[in-house]
């Protein structure tokens, strides 16, 4: 293991509550599940095909597991994390082959070297900025070489302060916007080499999404 040497959001105790509240409504909105949207599956399904065979794959902020328990289908070796135990309560409930556990972005002592493939699949938009570097870096140092980092996250300017979510459920969360350049630009500083870059003006979500993918350089 290494030693983690990532800042703690503030704000991450509000951060775990409000996911733990909205957990139930999210499970019950079927949100999250890729195959309602082809251009999201169609990216997950470039990630699975490029990482397959290169060792296990880490859902980092997984939710209810609907996203790990489709590459699972794959044949990836998958398992996830999140911040929210409500949420892997759900995970564990709905997909109970799959391994699950309880742990921020922040907080993982990943292996160098380990993983063949990471997702920060719409989890990482709650990160302070200034967290997100470190938090890229260490999923960097987590990858084999030839290893991919698959983003989502939502598109755009400045920061959404967030009071109600997912069916007027009370949250206290920070949604911070990226442009596609200013995220690139972090992945390369952390190490990677840019695969992809798809851009979602009409996401469904009410605002634009990004998703990126890097891969570690061989
Ligand atoms: C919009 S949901 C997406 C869940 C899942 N990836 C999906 O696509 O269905 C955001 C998830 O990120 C998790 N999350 C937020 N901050 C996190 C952090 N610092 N570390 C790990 N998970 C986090 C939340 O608990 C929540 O489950």
């Amino acid at each position: 293991m290494t030693a983690s040497r990532v800042e703690q959001p503030a704000d991450l105790d509000a951060v775990r509550a409000s996911y733990d509240r909205v957990a139930d409504n999210y499970v019950e909105m079927n949100l999250g599940d890729i195959r309602t949207h082809p251009w999201l599956q169609a990216a997950m399904d470039g990630f699975a095909a490029s990482v397959r065979g290169l060792g296990p794959v880490l859902d980092v902020g997984c939710g209810p597991g609907t996203v790990t328990a489709y590459l699972s289908q794959r044949g990836l070796d998958v398992s996830g994390v999140d911040l929210s135990p409500r949420m892997i309560e759900h995970a564990q409930r709905l997909h109970p082959e799959q391994q699950f556990a309880v742990a921020s972005a922040t907080g993982l002592d990943l292996e160098p070297s380990a993983l063949g493939g990471i997702l920060g699949w719409w989890s990482l938009f709650n990160l302070p900025r200034r967290v997100v570097p470190s938090v890229l870096e260490s999923f960097a140092q987590a990858l084999v070489p030839g290893g991919h980092l698959i983003i989502a996250t939502h598109m755009g300017d400045g920061d959404i302060e967030r009071t109600e979510a997912y069916g007027g459920v009370a949250v206290s969360w920070t949604t911070h916007l990226w442009q596609p350049e200013q995220f690139s630009a972090l992945l390369i500083s952390a190490g990677l080499a840019l695969v992809a870059e798809v851009r979602l003006p009409e996401s469904g979500a009410g605002v634009p999404a990004l998703v990126l993918v890097a891969r570690r350089p061989d």
